[in-house]
Formats: C-alpha cells, sequence, structure tokens
C-alpha cells in the first residue's frame, strides 16, 4: 500500500498529493510518469510526476477530477492509501540525458497548459538546479484555475502567465505569447517543450514550425497496461508507430500526428469505440 500524506486541493477539480513510494522516489527523473490505481476494481490512471523527494521517498502527483476513478480518486485524504503505485514509467525528458555544458548554451521555452503546468515544473526545476533558467509560459482558462504559479516563479527565468478570459496575466492563448516574445520582443530559442491539452501542442506546433523552433511535446494519450504491451497509447510519429508508454511520453511535436491521436482518445470514451480500436490492433 501506498500512503498519501498529504492531499490539498488547488484549483477547482484538480487536486495535489504526496504519496509515499521509496521505491520510485528513489530513481525516477523528469518527464516520467507513474500508473495509480486505488484498489482492486480501480481503474489504472497514469499521471505524470509533479515532484520528487528523495530523501523523504515521496513523490508528487497532480491530477484534475474528470472521470469516475479520479473523481473517486479526489475524495481521498492524507492517511488514505493507493493499492498500486507503478513507476517511474517511460522514458526522462530528452534534457535529463542532454551535457549540461551543451545545454547552458541552449535557450529553452517551456509552454504548459492547464495541468500541463505540473509535469513541466519537475522539468524547470531540475534545469534552474543545475544553473541553467528556462522562460515558462503558463495558460490558464481562468485566474481560478491556474496552478502552480508560487513554485515556477521560484524557478523559471522568466514566467509569462495567460488566461484565456485575461482575468489575470496576459490574455489569450500561449499562441500569442510565443508569437508575442518571439516576433514582437525579439526573443530567441533554440527548442520549446509543450505539455498540456493535446489541441493546445498542436496548435504551438503549428506555429512553432513555421518559426522554425524545435518543439518536443509530452502525449498523454489513454494508456492501459502501461508496459507497451495493449496498444492503448499507439501513436504515429512521422513514419513510425510509437508507444506514448514505453517510448515516450515525449516526442518530437512537428512529427506527431495530433489529429490521429485525438481521434483515438475520442473512440476511447465509448465502449463501442473501444471495441474498434481492439479490432484494429
Ligand atoms: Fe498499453 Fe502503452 S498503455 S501499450
Amino acid at each position: 500500500m501506498y500512503k498519501i500524506l498529504k492531499a490539498e486541493t488547488l484549483a477547482d477539480k484538480t487536486y495535489l498529493m504526496d504519496v509515499h513510494a521509496p521505491r520510485v522516489a528513489s530513481h525516477c527523473q523528469p518527464g516520467q510518469f507513474i500508473i495509480v490505481k486505488m484498489d482492486d476494481k480501480g481503474e489504472r490512471v497514469p499521471l505524470t510526476i509533479c515532484d520528487y523527494d528523495r530523501e523523504n521517498g515521496t513523490i508528487t502527483i497532480v491530477f484534475q477530477a474528470i472521470g469516475a476513478s479520479t473523481t473517486r480518486m479526489a475524495e481521498l485524504k492524507a492517511g488514505d492509501s493507493f493499492r498500486d503505485f507503478v513507476g517511474p514509467l517511460g522514458q526522462p525528458s530528452e534534457f535529463i540525458s542532454e551535457d549540461i555544458e551543451e545545454l547552458k548554451n541552449k535557450k529553452i521555452l517551456y509552454v504548459a497548459g492547464g495541468v500541463g503546468a505540473a509535469p513541466v515544473y519537475p522539468q524547470v526545476k531540475w534545469l534552474h538546479e543545475r544553473g541553467i533558467d528556462a522562460d515558462v509560459i503558463v495558460g490558464s482558462k481562468t485566474k481560478d484555475l491556474l496552478i502552480l504559479e508560487k513554485e515556477l516563479e521560484v524557478v523559471a527565468g522568466n514566467l509569462y502567465i495567460t488566461t484565456d478570459d485575461g482575468s489575470y496575466g496576459r490574455s489569450g492563448m500561449v499562441t500569442s505569447v510565443i508569437e508575442d516574445l518571439v516576433q514582437n520582443e525579439g526573443k530567441h530559442y533554440d527548442v520549446c517543450v509543450a505539455i498540456g491539452p493535446m489541441i493546445m501542442m498542436k496548435f504551438v506546433c503549428l506555429l512553432t514550425k513555421k518559426l522554425n523552433l524545435h518543439t518536443i511535446v509530452s502525449m498523454n494519450p489513454i494508456m492501459v497496461d502501461g508496459t507497451g504491451m495493449c496498444g492503448a497509447c499507439r501513436l504515429q510519429v512521422g513514419d513510425e508507430v510509437k508507444f506514448a508508454c514505453v517510448d515516450g511520453p515525449e516526442f518530437d511535436g512537428h512529427l506527431v500526428d495530433f489529429d490521429q491521436a485525438m481521434a483515438r482518445s475520442r473512440m476511447y470514451k465509448t465502449e463501442e469505440g473501444r471495441e474498434i480500436l481492439r479490432l484494429q490492433e
């Protein structure tokens, strides 16, 4: 059993938990994810790692209550436990394997949409701890839904907040902030990392392709086993078929077929759609 040490509400339907999982905490890296299961009958829920504390053996997860399982998860309190907490899964962020001295010469822009701020945070923190301060854009529908602003402020070079309704920070989509920074404010970036809803990552990639800015995305398709066996998280990346759970979750955003990924995610929402996908696999 994996004990929840802290459970708090970050925003409407958005929750943060610190979970005691020493084995995962001992060797996880930014960019990786875990799969949690509440009990024997519970659905397996994949969640990216938002933070980790190797000394105390804890993993921080952030999730939105959007389906039956995550709504039940949101009711858990400090002292409750998860039945399973499997990980770390997937590959660490591309930057983890790069030479630090080379990385120091790169200007990096992170773009987070909604709860995408959670997986962005450990990457920016990891870079900051090594003397590299990346710029970060966080987009949120409204001020009330914005998460991890204070934490990101500490580790980001420059933090740009934008809200769809203009209730806080700049107004509009993250793509208009990228355009502003690059085209109007003359900023130069060597690489962009975009994490958030697929539709946001798709539009960021359409723009960065035009700007000739290499872009990494973290894909969050439906996952079932998380081990590359079931095919649920299959993606088309360039002319290759990839599995987000073992090959990713990060990929070259300019090669990902977002329309196909979004269509597959929609199909997984109905039993009929799941059957069609099962037959195709
Ligand atoms: Fe089953 Fe990736 S979740 S192959």
